[in-house]
């Protein structure tokens, strides 16, 4: 097997990259049927198992720790199932776990995880690590996941820029924009922000807009998906855009969902 790899990714906290993660799996699972793991890169607090509220059994430290090769049968004791059809394996066990990181053990992991899954979702760290850089350069595609808050736009902004000197392919590099407050005013309006990521310095795609919805958080309390539990929410439609603009849908010959012109009419009445 040869999966492909997403990684998400931010230079901020608390923009929704766990969620945007965790949706996507069960988005990728829904409408292909193929295999799907997320891993939990964000080290050494990462929040995939807190946001499942499940128990770190098995946890990433067990798949850098071990010296046997790993097979496919070996592979399935290491990591959980849930009960929407995707695998996690949660972040390290102890923060101890960080010093016997190196980036040949990301890559060994992540090419070991290709040959075991369709597909591989990295919930990266906010930070510019070796394991976080190592996980980026080896993504076939990178997910920015960005708030129109000042700080987030900018600082974000930059990192891609860096990630690009890092020796990442722009055409790689796409952009989520999450949490628009749907009444408040925005710090930088959803144009502006798209024009930012489009036209200075090196472009990069918007790939997915949501709004900020309260219920997003109640689903996450209840260990719910939104992505399931409400197909017609404005949060699902964006994670059905990424998967249409990264070609998933059209690779298994699913339903055509909207794409992103469609979701900034749909949120804005802005046609590009
Ligand atoms: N569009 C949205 N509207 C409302 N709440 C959201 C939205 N997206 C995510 N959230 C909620 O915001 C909180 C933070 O999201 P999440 O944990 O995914 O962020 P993160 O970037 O992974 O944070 P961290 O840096 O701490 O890992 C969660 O409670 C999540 O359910
Ligand atoms: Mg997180």
């Amino acid at each position: 097997m040869n999966g492909k790899v997403y990684c998400i990714t931010s230079m901020k906290g608390g923009v929704g990259k766990t969620e945007v993660s965790l949706n996507l799996a069960a988005a990728i699972k829904k409408k292909t049927g193929k295999s799907v793991v997320v891993v939990d890169f964000d080290i050494p607090y990462g929040g995939v198992s807190q946001a499942l509220a499940v128990d770190k059994d098995v946890t990433l430290t067990d798949w850098i720790k071990t010296n046997r090769i790993i097979t496919k049968e070996l592979s399935r004791s290491l990591v959980i199932e849930t009960k929407w059809g995707f695998d996690i394996i949660p972040g390290v066990s102890s923060v101890y776990d960080i010093s016997e990181i190196t980036s040949e053990t990301i890559k060994r992991i992540i090419g070991q995880l290709r040959e075991f899954y369709d597909f591989v979702v990295i919930d990266s760290g906010v930070d510019f690590s070796e394991i976080t850089k190592t996980a980026l350069l080896n993504a076939d595609k990178i997910i920015i996941v960005t708030t129109p808050s000042n700080v987030s736009v900018w600082n974000n902004h930059q990192y891609k820029e860096d990630l690009l000197t890092l020796g990442v392919d722009p055409v790689k590099v796409n952009l989520f924009l999450n949490q628009v407050p749907k009444k408040k005013q925005m710090d930088i309006n959803i144009e502006k922000v798209i024009e930012i990521y489009e036209k200075s310095g090196v472009p990069i795609r918007t790939v997915g807009i949501a709004y900020y919805d309260d219920s997003i958080r109640k689903y996450r309390n209840k260990r719910q998906m939104i992505y399931i539990q409400k197909r017609k929410s404005d949060f699902a439609k964006a994670i059905d855009e990424i998967l249409e603009e990264f070609g998933v849908t059209i690779m298994y010959g699913q339903d055509h969902k909207e794409p992103l012109f469609g979701s900034l009419k749909r949120l804005f009445g802005v046609a590009r």
